[in-house]
């Protein structure tokens, strides 16, 4: 098969070190990929958003699947792109129609499709500007901290949590009506505050029934212990200790389930992954956001716990098939260690060269935000690379990747020496 990867993250070149495995693979090409994701295919310089140009990659070098890696495609509707256009119409997307992106793309659309479904989630409201005061009046009758959400994507940044009354109203205000978060914040849902710990879960579907693959934990803050500004993602183990097949009942039944029958039900296409941000609350998990992707760093500890052929596995989504695929994981955890670019998530400086790479024979480092100059690897971007191992546990599995990580130098780099701290 002949396949088109999108996306240029660690999360891509985890999927490309996957596929590129697979035994039906003939050729694997990577837009715009990363100097990572070279190792396993052909990059090449198209824009995931640039769907005219991804049309005419794909009629040139007779492309048989497409896989989407992040969510801005998707919302904008490659799916349908594909879907709508003659020449392309039978070449799969693994990834979920523009209706079904929302689940992502708008927080309203989820949280009023969860509570059609009956899917436990936090109580909310949603405003415009027309609606602002009675917005000022739902944060009256809540309880601090007060989470405020933009309603579309915002890159990470769309969600405020804040302690006081008076912050709270004045930051609803200026998502309204000064549109801090752009066009995403023209909507706001203001939701009841979840006091717990979160975890990642993932399935793949074909819009009949899905697969479970490994739940994950990553670590958002940039600083250690949780602190500072929020990141991409700074980490993560899989799996997850507090997930034990009781709890994971409970999200099957109360989350997962209802969520892939709700879809059908609405006549939703969706044809991917879904990700479950959720929330254990004294033991009763709660949704805190969906994504019609995989999550990042999540990725690169969940796809090396595969056994399986993921090309097989994406061969039964797009043939509604998925349920008669076998699906094998790897016996042993998995934890990721990201290096940053000194200064993320604020301003940092690109361009330095990455040393050590060729001495790392314990764990797998995946690119984040790497290109090639020459015949070296230079940083390109906030989240550089993120070293993977696998251990008998998960503490092992972290031994190793802090082992590797300090064999790799680049001016500036930064890691927090302490992902999986709360759970190990
Ligand atoms: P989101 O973009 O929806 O995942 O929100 C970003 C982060 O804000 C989440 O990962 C949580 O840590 C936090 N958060 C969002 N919603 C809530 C909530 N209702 N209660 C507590 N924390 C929340
Ligand atoms: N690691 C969280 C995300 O991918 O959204």
């Amino acid at each position: 098969m002949k396949v088109l990867l999108l996306g240029s993250g660690g999360r891509e070149h985890a999927l490309a070190w996957k596929i590129a495995q697979s035994s039906i693979l003939d050729e694997l090409y990577i837009a715009p990929g990363n100097a990572g994701t070279k190792q396993h295919g052909k990059n090449v310089a198209i824009s995931p958003t640039d769907f005219e140009g991804i049309k005419n990659f794909v009629i040139e070098n007779a492309i048989e699947m497409v896989i989407v890696g992040p969510e801005e495609p998707l919302v904008n509707g490659i799916f349908d792109f594909f879907q709508t256009d003659e020449k392309l119409r039978k070449v799969p997307v693994i990834g979920p129609s523009k209706f079904g992106a929302q689940l992502e793309g708008s927080k309203d659309f989820a949280k009023a499709f969860m509570a059609r479904h009956k899917i436990p989630t936090a109580k909310y409201g949603t405003f415009t500007a027309e609606t602002l005061n009675e917005g000022m009046k739902f944060l009256e009758g809540m309880k601090p901290p007060y989470v405020l959400k933009a309603d579309g994507l915002a890159a990470g940044k769309g969600v405020l949590i804040l302690k006081d009354l008076s912050e709270a109203k004045s930051e609803l205000k200026s998502m309204l009506q000064h549109q801090k978060f752009g066009a995403a914040s023209s909507k706001v849902v203001i939701e009841q505050f979840l006091d717990g710990i979160e975890l990642s879960v993932f399935v793949i579907t074909d819009g009949e029934s899905f697969k479970l693959l490994p739940e994950a934990k990553d670590y958002k803050r940039i600083g250690e212990g949780d602190t500072g500004l929020n990141t991409g993602g700074m980490g993560a183990i899989s799996p997850v200790p507090f997930a034990d097949s009781g709890f994971m009942d409970k999200v099957h039944n109360r989350i997962i389930v209802p969520t892939v029958k709700g879809l059908k039900t609405e006549g939703i296409s969706y044809k991917g992954f879904i990700f479950f941000g959720l929330i254990n609350v004294k033991g009763d998990p709660y949704v805190i956001e969906y994504n019609c992707r995989m999550g990042d760093p999540e990725t690169e500890v969940v796809i090396p716990r595969l056994k399986s052929d993921i090309l097989d596995l994406f061969e039964g989504v797009a043939s509604n098939t998925l349920s008669e695929r076998d699906i094998q994981f790897i016996d042993k955890s998995a934890a990721t260690v990201m290096m940053v670019s000194g200064g993320y998530p604020e301003a940092y400086e690109k361009g330095k060269s990455i040393y050590g790479l060729n001495t790392i024979a314990e764990s797998i480092v995946f690119h984040a935000g790497t290109s090639a100059d020459g015949p070296s690897i230079v940083s390109s971007g906030g989240r550089v690379l993120t070293v993977t191992s696998y251990g008998k546990n998960v503490e092992t599995a972290l031994e190793k990747s802090y082992e590797s990580i300090s064999k790799i130098k680049f001016e500036g780099a930064y890691y927090r020496k302490d992902i999986g701290y709360d759970v190990i």
